[in-house]
């Protein structure tokens, strides 16, 4: 195991959530449940007491889809078996004695669409050039969560290869999931709940959208850069990008693995722990390494440390001039042929191979105006040479000389910014950040606020997105505020 000290870390952490989520559970038992906006610790709570069941909730959240996914398009593929797997789930809780299930027992997940599963369910990228191909097995993070017993929805909309086709196309925008639509920005296509002409950021946006929608309880992301804080920050939820090489890569379309990182997207930090316990592989009842574990629990108040400078910051924002760009051109065509490599069946073997699909499908007039310069730039690459290399060099150089000296230097638990816009200094690094929802602007379009650390250091990170949360309970759930006009001419 390559992190054994962090998951050890979760243990504890996550524990300690346990117990202040069901404290707070007590206290609103008395309200009248609601799925909309329900924790997964409020709705295990209500399969407990037969009050619900897994197959009920798969119901609710099957005709929410139906009403609202031809307005936000975060979802591009239901489960066909996802009533099954839940009659599964009902008949598995039935038969347990209670409380020995995982938190997320019968409880709906949705992923993105670059997870494999090995089911009836595509995995695409959004992307026509995948349709119809078929994985070897479930993604590393599929395994987990299918152990943990929870179900799996279906596949959510993204930026078309998470942005790594074109830099013309917009946010949440891809060839499957606008079905049909050139744009964006119009009804019909990708949109974000609270004000549907805002950008919903990109590239997990189906995921944070359909959690902040209340059309799935829980969700999972994956980010190069900014990929999962971004859109978490624009629909208002909470998203988690590990440290990287926390949660397994395999099976999941890669661009770079020396950045790429799955991740949970939640309403609630405390169902975004649940969820990434259960994706490092957490066992709950490893009491013995809970306790040991907890001296990693940060005591006593926090001191804020303001005014603060990471060196060569604007160099690192660039990613032309850091070279991050460089570097993924180049990891993107090594790594995205070995995928397709292993792919079972597959209408397309190469990055060649899709470069020559996409221009076929453009000859035919399909929903593909936007080019795909990114993917030319990186065919042109040849694997890393002497230039590659330096620019690796250089980019942990940047890490080191930045954040590395300024959290020791300092002496920092965590750096506190607003919104994504760290995503690149915690991308080079393959650092963590939790991204929480911060308040909305004027007219309504949320905002976050970014908690980010050194390797590793998730559950300080965790620890102070939580009691930030708590303090501000500022997350409410979207009114899908029609289409602005003036916002955009
Ligand atoms: C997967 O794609 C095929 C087309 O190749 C389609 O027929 C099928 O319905 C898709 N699966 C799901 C679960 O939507
Ligand atoms: C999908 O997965 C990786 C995580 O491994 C993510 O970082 C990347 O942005 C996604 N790639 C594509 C091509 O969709
Ligand atoms: C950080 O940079 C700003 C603007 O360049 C400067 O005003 C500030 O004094 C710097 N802070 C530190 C701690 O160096
Ligand atoms: C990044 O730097 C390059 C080269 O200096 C410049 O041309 C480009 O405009 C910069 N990009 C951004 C987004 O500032």
């Amino acid at each position: 195991m390559a992190f054994p000290h962090p998951i050890l870390s979760f243990l504890i952490l996550s524990s300690t959530l346990l117990t202040l989520s069901q404290t707070t559970l007590s206290a609103t038992d008395t309200h009248k449940f609601s799925i909309k906006e329900a924790t997964t610790s409020e709705i295990q709570n209500q399969f407990k007491h037969n009050k619900l069941t897994s197959k009920q909730l798969v119901k609710f959240y099957l005709d929410e889809i139906h009403k609202l996914n031809s307005i936000v398009n975060g979802i591009i593929e239901v489960n066909p078996d996802a009533l099954y797997q839940a009659h599964k789930a009902d008949k598995e809780r039935q038969a347990e004695l209670r409380g020995s299930l995982s938190r997320l027992h019968g409880i709906p997940i949705l992923l993105k669409d670059n997870i494999s599963t090995k089911d009836k369910l595509n995995t695409t990228a959004g992307s026509f050039a995948l349709l119809g191909s078929i994985v070897p097995q479930d993604a590393g993070v599929v395994k987990k969560l299918r152990k943990a017993g929870a179900i799996i929805l279906g596949k959510t909309n993204l930026n078309e290869w998470a942005g790594f086709r074109s830099l013309n196309a917009p946010n949440g925008w891809s060839a499957r999931g606008s079905q049909g639509k050139r744009q964006c920005f119009s009804l019909g296509t990708l949109q974000n709940p609270y004000v549907l002409s805002a950008d919903p950021c990109g590239s997990s946006s189906g995921s944070a959208i359909s959690v902040a929608a209340n059309m799935v309880s829980v969700s999972l992301g994956t980010e190069t850069d900014g990929s999962i804080l971004c859109p978490s920050s624009s629909n208002s939820v909470v998203g988690i990008k590990p440290t990287v090489g926390l949660t397994s890569r395999s099976g999941v379309i890669p661009i770079s693995p020396r950045q790429d990182t799955i991740g949970p997207i939640c309403r609630t930090v405390t169902d975004a722990v649940y969820v990434l316990d259960a994706i490092v592989g957490f066992d709950p009842k490893d009491a013995k390494a809970t306790r040991k574990a907890s001296k990693f629990i940060p005591h006593g108040g926090a001191i804020l440390v303001d005014n603060l400078n990471i060196s060569n910051v604007d160099i690192i924002l660039n990613s032309t001039v850091s070279g991050e760009a460089l570097a993924l051109v180049t990891e993107f065509k090594l790594y995205i042929n070995a995928y397709l490599e292993e792919l079972v069946t597959s209408p397309v073997r190469s990055l060649a191979d899709i470069i020559a699909f996409n221009d076929k499908v453009s000859d035919l007039e399909m929903i593909d105006e936007f080019g795909q310069e990114i993917f030319l730039i990186s065919e042109t690459t040849n694997g890393f040479g002497d230039v590659e290399k330096q620019v690796l060099k250089n980019l942990k150089k940047l890490s080191e000389d930045g954040l590395v000296k300024l959290m020791k230097e300092n002496k920092l638990d965590a750096l506190v910014t607003p919104g994504a816009d760290i995503a690149p200094v915690l991308a080079i690094g393959g650092f963590p950040g939790i991204n929480v929802p911060a308040g909305y602007d004027t007219k309504g379009v949320p905002f976050g606020i970014n908690f980010g650390g050194l390797k590793g250091s998730e559950p300080k990170l965790i620890e102070i997105a939580y009691s930030f949360e708590q303090a501000t309970k500022i997350r409410k759930p979207p009114s899908f505020k029609p289409y602005d006009y003036k916002l955009t001419i």
